[in-house]
């Protein structure tokens, strides 16, 4: 297993480009399951959970190539309707490969994907969507098999106890495009990687109007083709750097980012007192001469806070000036990072879903061990700012989400290096 050595602490400067988004490009993948034809899709990023779904994909007999950021995606007549234990338990994300199977081959198989870090995550509102649009769905030896004679639009409540859900909107959304007649999908997720998924469906013939909104309206067509698609810009790979920019003092400017994705970490940083301006097109500088004043933050679904920055602006927190509240309202148990920051010298406890932050004046390095993709990147973050040597163990997690990260914070001037066990 891989691990990452950071000599601390550093002050980040210089340009960073941005992948394209991994949440965008995996359910955009799954999409061209709903027809034969050939999809081209750019901008896919180089991290092991596209190589995954490239498996899965592989695995139903569709014909995948992909270099450079290009994925060229043939499903051609494919057979294949099970996403195997071995795939799923590896990115919960497979799962959205249930609606695109259901629509176009009647019938899915999916593993359940089981215990993870960050808290249950559990399918039920996948499930509830799927049966509303006509499918018998039972769970059998640790899958989930949904069968249908064909499909048919409906008007569905996708809310659940904690706000829209991100992938159960996809499901149900690519499912609808082939159901017959009209879908209507209320509490809809509108984060910026649905709407580039239905962005992706128009292009392939779907007739969908409300993307953006709570209320997706979708029209069921008989038949999908083949589409190219460039994916969107990774806002939360582009707001990792910008969180660590600021944690380190330093003045960075974000390449190929989008800025109208990222309001609510410009408001909390602004707040916090860094300096940000949109140079140009794509092009975000940052800047942070002192420290940081505490802020509080709550995760919430699009436009709120997102949860996959929680832990890295916890790691910012952890050296700003006084006291900060991180309330999570996503994923309440997604905490794991704590133990570590504060083996790190940060000074944080837990309150039932929220982090109280007693910002320290500086941290130490010290041995640490990443357990999920976010907390790795907060882990990063805190070694950047420690002084001394930090070593990140279990980086496998990062790899899933970040593409060569040791390359971009080398740029910038940190001092890191990747060891190879
Ligand atoms: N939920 C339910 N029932 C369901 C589905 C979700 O109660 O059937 C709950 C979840 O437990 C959670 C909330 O709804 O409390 C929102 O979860 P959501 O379904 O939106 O999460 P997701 O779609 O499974 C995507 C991202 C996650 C990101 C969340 C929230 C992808 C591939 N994954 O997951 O990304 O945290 O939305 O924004 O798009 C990451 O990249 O590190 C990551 C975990």
């Amino acid at each position: 297993m891989d691990k990452l050595i950071i000599e601390g602490p550093a002050r980040l400067t210089g340009e960073v480009e941005i992948d394209g988004s991994k949440n965008a490009a995996l359910p955009i993948m799954a999409a061209t399951l709903l027809s034969d034809g050939k999809s081209v899709i750019k901008n896919v990023p180089l991290l092991s959970d596209v190589f995954t779904m490239i498996k899965i994909l592989r695995s139903f007999n569709v014909r995948v190539s992909f270099s450079d950021g290009v994925l060229e995606i043939e499903p051609n007549g494919y057979k294949g309707y099970t996403a195997l234990y071995k795939y799923v338990s590896t990115m919960r994300a497979s799962i959205c490969v249930l609606g695109p199977l259901l629509a176009r081959l009647h019938h899915a198989k999916v593993s359940l994907p089981g215990g993870c870090i960050i808290g249950p995550r559990p399918i039920n509102l996948h499930i509830k969507g799927i049966k509303a649009l006509g499918a018998d769905a039972k769970v059998e030896h640790g899958y989930l098999i949904a069968k249908t004679k064909g499909l048919r639009g409906a008007s569905i409540y996708l809310g659940g106890a904690f706000g829209s859900s991100v992938l159960a909107t996809a499901n149900v959304m690519m499912a609808a495009t082939l159901a017959k007649g009209k879908t209507i999908i209320e509490h809809a997720a509108t984060e910026p990687e649905i709407v580039d998924l239905a962005e992706f469906l128009i292009k392939m013939g779907a007739k969908i109007k409300g993307e953006r909104t709570h209320t997706i309206e979708i029209e069921g067509v008989k038949k999908l083709h083949g589409a190219n698609h460039t994916v969107i810009p990774d806002r939360i790979e582009a707001g990792t750097y910008m969180v660590a920019a600021c944690a380190t003092r330093g003045d960075v400017t974000v390449k190929r980012a989008e800025i109208k994705h990222m309001g609510s970490l410009v408001d909390k940083l602004i707040q916090a007192g860094a300096v940000i301006t949109n140079k140009s097109k794509g092009a975000i500088r940052v800047r942070a001469s002192r420290r940081l004043k505490a802020i509080d933050v709550t995760t919430l679904p699009f436009p709120g806070f997102p949860t996959d920055l929680q832990a890295q602006i916890m790691a910012l927190m952890s050296t700003a000036k006084g006291i900060s509240i991180i309330t999570e309202k996503i994923y309440p148990e997604r905490f794991m990072h704590i133990g570590e920051l504060n083996r790190m010298g940060a000074q944080i406890s837990l309150e039932g879903e929220s982090a109280i932050i007693q910002g320290a004046k500086s941290l130490s390095g010290a041995e640490v061990m990443a357990s999920d993709l976010r907390a790795s990147a907060a882990l990063g973050i805190g070694a950047l700012v420690a002084k001394g040597e930090t070593q990140i163990s279990r980086i496998y997690h990062l790899d899933r989400g970040y593409r060569d990260m040791e390359g971009k914070l080398s740029k910038l001037g940190a001092k890191i290096r990747r060891v190879r066990e």
